[in-house]
């Protein structure tokens, strides 16, 4: 393979402000002053495996536009390929963000040119999909664009889905997740009518009896549950003090996917995944943030449980 991990998704300006406290409707707050940052699930996972060694491609759509060349240039210093990342169409996706005082965000997405990632743009990029060891998505890209990445995946390869924002999803998408990764809201939201529990372990059970051959459902501070036919295992967390939690859960699937790739067990890759978004929490931005293996080593030396220096 030419590739260890081939991200198909969204690239966004994330427009971010810090506030003490987010305004009601029809409400005015004052906040920090005004940081740009290159974000976008896609874009920020591409970018978080690059860091971490893995040989990484990018499947997007930018603007013609400065917010565009600023993804653009974040891609091509981690060493992401960018030959798949097309330019145009519409302006490029911004994310308006805030920030508040405990690191915690709120997003609302324009996508923007990640809205005209199209079926076609899969089935053109095919060649990339057979160069490539593990494929990821999340769905700031039209669902119909995930159904086609599903559809082109090369035998062999390995699929895995953040479902973020979520969505119901079809069968065949579900089918074939290994794994699937979600948090709380999202395992609700997948899950509908059929999230007739409070315990995260059912969540994990009944994700799994949708289709995916494994399921990951991230629970924070509690860690996350990973699940397959071989059962339901727990793995902790590291804990940290957060500054600002943006793209973590990004740098966590791109870990885990990369990890996988490498033949890593689920619960060994979900634990390394887990001490690359403590990492990223301690730091500001989402791709900004994101730690060098090394760095996972040395900020984030004691494991899951552990506390980084
Ligand atoms: O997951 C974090 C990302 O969500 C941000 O970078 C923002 O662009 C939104 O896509
Ligand atoms: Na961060």
């Amino acid at each position: 393979d030419d590739y260890d991990l081939l991200v198909v998704g969204s690239a966004n300006a994330d427009l971010v402000i810090g506030v003490e406290r987010r305004p009601g409707a029809g409400e005015t707050v004052l906040g920090s002053d005004l940081a740009v940052h290159p974000g976008g699930k896609g874009a920020n996972q591409a970018v978080a495996a690059a860091r971490l060694g893995a040989r990484t491609a990018l499947l997007a759509r930018v603007g013609d536009d400065g917010h565009g060349r600023l993804l653009l240039d974040s891609q091509r210093a981690a060493g992401v390929d960018t030959v798949g990342v097309l330019v145009g169409g519409a302006p490029t996706g911004v994310a308006l963000i805030t920030v508040d005082p405990s690191g915690d965000n709120s997003i609302v997405v324009s996508p923007g040119a990640n809205g005209r990632l199209t079926p076609g743009d899969v089935r053109t990029a095919v060649s990339l999909f057979h160069a490539s060891r593990v494929v990821s998505t999340q769905l700031e890209i039209p669902l119909e664009t995930v159904v086609e990445v599903v559809r082109n995946l090369a035998p062999g390869s390995r699929f895995v889905l953040n479902p973020s924002p979520p969505r119901p999803l079809p069968t065949e998408v579900l089918a074939a997740c290994d794994p699937l990764i979600v948090n709380e809201h999202e395992a609700k939201v997948i899950l509908g009518d059929a999230c007739v529990s409070d315990a995260p372990e059912d969540w994990a059970r009944l994700l799994l009896a949708k289709g995916p051959r494994s399921v990951v459902v991230t629970l924070g501070a509690q860690g996350s549950l990973v699940a397959s036919s071989a059962g339901v295992t727990r793995v902790a967390s590291v804990k940290v003090d957060a500054v600002d939690t943006t793209g973590a859960g990004d740098a966590f699937t791109a870990a885990l996917a990369f990890r996988l790739g490498a033949g890593s067990a689920l619960a060994e890759a979900a634990a390394y995944a887990s001490r690359v978004g403590a990492v990223a929490v301690t730091r500001k931005g989402a791709q900004d943030s994101f730690p060098t293996a090394d760095e996972v080593e040395s900020l984030c030396c004691a494991g899951p449980g552990g506390n980084p220096r």
